[in-house]
């Protein structure tokens, strides 16, 4: 039996052996129950071989154990200098990347976020803001009109009459987020995102706004960026301005911007012989084309991942 434990070849047989041995029929086992007849020296001789029988199958266990493991070992390693699978790893879309950084950078100017419904009233989105019904400004914005005579919400400029009226004056906010006009082309697309910012305090004035412009597009572009600003027309602010932005050797339409009307602030239940304040409102997702060098805005919100990957983001 020593011999054959010695030279068992695989855990299985030594398994068997181990049955033969210590098993309900087994060898030894039988000659354990003889031991209540037996002399104290035949006794002894048993337990010895029973203990040195019991020593080699653990050790022979031990050693085919670690054969087996070795052999595994050796033929399934990882190779870990071979090359993977590239790994589909996700990417924040562009325009969420550029709208996390516009917040990081007006929150970093003392404004606060603040936002309000996709869907709007018309006191919000048009009547407070200096745009009663039957003012030819309301056609400035091809609007969509739902049957119950509220609106998509056509420009983000409905949260400055929400935020001023829940929390009066000074006030300090930004929002950001989609409006929806009906048109479409390579810069137009019907659902646009849009951002806005409003300060309104003591002595607020025409150059606080260009200030704060012209330093928010600077680290937005992460570049020295040159502003302008044209006159122009928006019923909510008085004078009203459009800005643009040099880039290369063009400049770009921004957006909209002014100091808030007074009849704005009066809807607001604000004194605007105590308080002005600036208002500005762009296109945000435009500020993200012209950052990663896109020129078809609909492809942002196209949700096509082939685009997303091809586009390096
Ligand atoms: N709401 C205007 C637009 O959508 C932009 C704007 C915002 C203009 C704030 C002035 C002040 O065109």
């Amino acid at each position: 039996m020593k011999d054959k434990i010695k030279n068992a070849k695989s855990i299985e047989e030594l398994q068997a052996l181990y049955t033969d041995t210590f098993g309900k029929n087994g060898t030894m086992t039988a000659k354990l129950k003889t031991m209540a007849n037996l002399s104290n020296d035949e006794r002894a001789v048993i337990n010895a071989e029973n203990s040195e029988l019991r020593q080699l199958f653990k050790e022979k266990q031990t050693e085919l154990e670690n054969a087996a493991l070795n052999a595994k070992l050796a033929t399934e390693y990882v190779d870990v200098t071979l090359d993977n699978e590239p790994e589909n790893r996700g990417t924040l879309h562009p325009l969420t990347q550029s709208l996390k950084e516009l917040s990081a950078i007006m929150e970093s100017f003392g404004f606060t976020l603040w936002t309000g419904p996709e869907i709007e009233d018309d006191w919000h989105n048009f009547t407070a803001l200096n745009t009663p019904e039957y003012h030819p400004a309301r056609d400035m914005q091809d609007t969509f009109f739902l049957e119950n005579g509220n609106v998509m919400r056509t420009q983000t400029s409905a949260i400055q009459i929400r935020a001023m009226e829940k929390h009066g004056a000074p006030i300090k906010i930004f929002a950001i987020g989609s409006t929806y006009r009906k048109e479409l082309d390579a810069t137009h697309s019907c659902m646009f995102g849009q951002m806005e910012g409003l300060y309104v305090d003591k002595n607020i004035t025409m150059s606080d706004l260009i200030g704060t412009l012209r330093s928010m597009l600077s680290k937005f572009f992460e570049r020295d960026i040159e502003i302008r600003i044209r006159p122009s027309y928006f019923p909510f602010t008085e004078p009203s301005v459009e800005f643009d932005m040099k880039w290369g050797d063009k400049w770009l339409e921004m957006g909209g911007a002014g100091m808030v009307h007074p009849n704005v602030l009066k809807n607001c239940n604000i004194d605007p012989n105590e308080y002005q304040g600036f208002a500005f409102g762009f296109g945000w997702d435009r500020m993200a084309m012209i950052k990663y060098g896109l020129n078809d805005l609909r492809k942002f919100y196209d949700g096509d991942i082939r685009w997303l990957k091809n586009s390096g983001f």
